[in-house]
């Protein structure tokens, strides 16, 4: 029998310092106006200089393992998504399994652009699912404002840092109904960062910073996003109409309401925090499913439909019941009317 596994801690850490549109305008030729008008972003935080995607993620992390009432100690495996690391090697997901003190557990990361957290779920929920683990803790966590060319106008207002993290444990019922990850690896050269990286001269090469063709990718975006809830909610025997709450990748407002459009979804059933953090990659949708526990947007039994795109191209979605975060008590011992001995 497959086991079933819920999430159950939440955690989200941004940077201290916040970046206003304002503040870009004296970067770039750009204005709030045009920013909030192309992609419902207001501001980002960015990292401060001795942060890193580990050290944020080690943040979001001890928020969820606090909920989860988890020790690291307890904790069976790590699987870190990011696409800005530390560095090429070790993996953030180590550095951060040593930073908590998580003495048992294994560790890796996955990069696979915005997809990277759905990624690192889908196959924590496979280590669950086939008995090998009970809990494992998936983080994302990205500085991108370390990728990115801040004198691009193009890319440089959509950005911003974060981390989040999820406790995932096995359990009775609830966690993935369904999940699908896809890959066109034929569309890398519409998103990309080259470096840090080995390819020859990837130092110097051109493409050091985040690249991006905006259009083509917001087109994309929508139709992938779209087609991946349709085949994810199919595979999970259920109608869109079952659907309490989509958590999309939090790229551009633009692209989450059109999604919202296509599918039929009132514009209310989608998650949106993209104004106050940008873009932040394979944290976006920790962060936004952090928030929606906050604003008590989550329910027992909920389907919530989270979905994201990204550099590959890849996209994919999960359809994920809900269960209440925190620890699982004991079932309560039946009550009876009278004792054993008849008291
Ligand atoms: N401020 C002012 N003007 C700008 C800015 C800016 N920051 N950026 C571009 N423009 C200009 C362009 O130069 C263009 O001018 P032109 O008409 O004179 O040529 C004009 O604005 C319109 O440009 P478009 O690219 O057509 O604008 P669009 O409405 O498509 O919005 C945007 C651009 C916001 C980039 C949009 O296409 C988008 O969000 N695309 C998807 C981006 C995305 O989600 N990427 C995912 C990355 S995920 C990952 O894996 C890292």
């Amino acid at each position: 029998m497959t086991i079933r596994s819920r999430i159950s801690g939440i955690g989200k850490y941004v940077p201290e310092r916040v970046l206003t549109n304002f503040d870009l305008e004296k970067l770039v030729n750009t204005s709030d106006t045009w920013i909030q008008e192309r992609t419902g972003v207001r501001e980002r935080h960015i990292a401060a200089d001795d942060e890193t995607a580990s050290s944020m993620g080690i943040l979001a992390a001890q928020q969820a393992l606090a909920q989860a009432e988890v020790s690291p100690d307890d904790l069976d495996l790590i699987i870190a998504a990011t696409t800005s690391p530390d560095g090429m090697f070790p993996a953030i997901a180590s550095r951060i399994q040593d930073g908590l003190g998580a003495n048992h557990a294994g560790a890796f990361d996955i990069n696979a652009a915005c997809v990277g957290f759905l990624s690192a779920l889908a196959t924590a929920s496979q280590f669950i699912a086939t008995g090998t683990y009970q809990r494992i803790l998936v983080i994302g966590s990205e500085v991108l404002s370390r990728i990115i060319d801040w004198n691009d106008r193009n890319t440089c207002v959509l950005f911003g840092d974060g981390a989040g993290a999820v406790v995932l444990e096995a359990a009775e019922q609830g966690g993935p109904l369904s999940f699908v990850l896809h890959s066109d690896g034929s569309g890398a050269s519409s998103l990309y960062a080259h470096g840090p990286c080995s390819a020859p001269n990837g130092l110097e090469a051109d493409g050091y910073f985040i690249s991006m063709d905006g259009r083509r990718i917001f087109k994309f975006a929508v139709q992938a996003m779209e087609s991946a809830i349709r085949e994810a909610i199919d595979k999970a025997g259920l109608d869109l109409s079952d659907v309490d709450l989509m958590i999309p990748h939090q790229a551009n407002l633009r692209i989450i309401k059109a999604t919202a459009k296509a599918l039929g979804l009132p514009p209310e059933r989608a998650m949106i925090n993209v104004d106050r953090y940008g873009n932040t990659s394979s944290a976006s949708i920790p962060m936004a499913l952090r928030e929606a526990w906050e604003q008590d947007r989550l329910h027992e039994g909920d389907r919530l439909a989270m979905v994201t795109f990204g550099g590959g191209l890849v996209w994919g979605a999960m359809i994920f019941e809900w269960s209440a975060v925190g620890p699982v008590r004991p079932k309560a011992a039946p009550v009876h009317a009278t004792t054993a001995s008849g008291s």
